[in-house]
């Protein structure tokens, strides 16, 4: 399975591992960045990803540097836990690449995609928790719809939670293609649409399902107490609910740390080229602090 790391240039400029050092990949998916950051020098990299599946394709896409790396199937919210059990009080360079990768997207049996009909499970972390179908099962009308409006920023919110009540009275909604044909029978149909009418909804179920915003400024936080004098902390988002949340975290820590400096006002985004190539880095933002001393 082909994998394109997003922004990997600018994220190796900004990091500089060419200075060598340990870096903490706290997203490692594929392994796409990890690599990048050892083929220019780092000692040492440290990657963590709740995905089990995901370790398994960057333990082999990284096989070359096995000496060099760690693969942690943790939580990035569980870094001071990492970090502390293995003696490492500061790394030289921090990186997260939020969100799903696109084997998760892809891979099939997931349940993701609305691609594809197949089991509605969501989670990433397939070892824990309750996945998308249970969620749904369950939850009353209002809290749906809050869902759905607010990780989704979906204007027919209440219509497509009202709609997925009505049908999982018939029978529980278990499926992708059970649930995307739901949402898409219960938005008005405009004339052309530029992404499919399920979009949103499956990525405010997939946020809920991960709890992927909660603890995630605290995740910020956590990594900036983390850098070494000189070291950089570079996120990527890819979508607006995340990016807000980066930059507003990144202000507050320069503002409570005088040693900390943001290093983007604003995002930088991916060139023309790189679009063209990868549409999945079409909405990505890369924000970036660095710890002076
Ligand atoms: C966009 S992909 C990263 C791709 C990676 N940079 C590469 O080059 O292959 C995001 C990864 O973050 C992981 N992830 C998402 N939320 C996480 C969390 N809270 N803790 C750890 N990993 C997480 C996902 O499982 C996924 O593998």
């Amino acid at each position: 399975m082909r994998h394109e790391p997003v922004m990997v240039a600018e994220v190796v400029e900004l990091l500089v591992p060419s200075r060598g050092g340990l870096f903490v990949d706290c997203t490692v998916g594929l392994g796409g960045h990890s690599r990048a950051l050892l083929e220019a020098g780092a000692d040492r990299v440290i990657g963590l990803d709740r995905d089990a599946a995901a370790l398994d394709i960057a333990r082999e896409a990284l096989a070359a540097w096995r000496d060099r790396v760690e693969l942690v199937h943790a939580d990035y919210r569980e870094l001071d836990r990492v970090l502390d059990e293995r003696g490492i009080a500061a790394v030289n360079g921090a990186l997260a690449d939020l969100g799903v990768s696109s084997m998760q997207l892809d891979a099939e049996g997931r349940g993701f995609s609305f691609r594809r009909d197949e089991p509605l499970d969501m989670r990433m972390d397939q070892s824990r928790g309750p996945t998308a179908a249970e969620l749904l099962r369950d939850v009353e009308e209002a809290a749906l719809a809050d869902v759905i409006f607010q990780h989704g920023e979906e204007r027919y919110s209440r219509r497509i939670a009202r709609a997925i009540v009505a049908a999982r009275r018939e029978s529980p909604v278990t499926t992708t293609g059970r649930l995307a044909a739901i949402v898409r029978g219960a938005v008005p149909r405009r004339g052309y649409q530029r992404i499919d009418p399920a979009t949103r909804t499956f990525q405010a179920l997939r946020i809920w399902v991960n709890r992927e915003l909660e603890g995630l400024d605290a995740f910020l936080f956590a990594a900036a107490r983390r850098l070494l004098a000189g070291a950089k902390f570079a996120v990527i988002t890819f979508h607006s609910l995340e990016d807000r949340i980066v930059k507003h975290a990144f202000r507050a820590i320069a503002r409570a740390e005088a040693a900390i400096r943001v290093l983007t006002k604003r995002p930088l985004v991916p060139a023309d080229d790189e679009v063209a190539g990868n549409p999945r880095a079409r909405s990505a933002k890369l924000r970036a602090i660095e710890r002076l001393a």
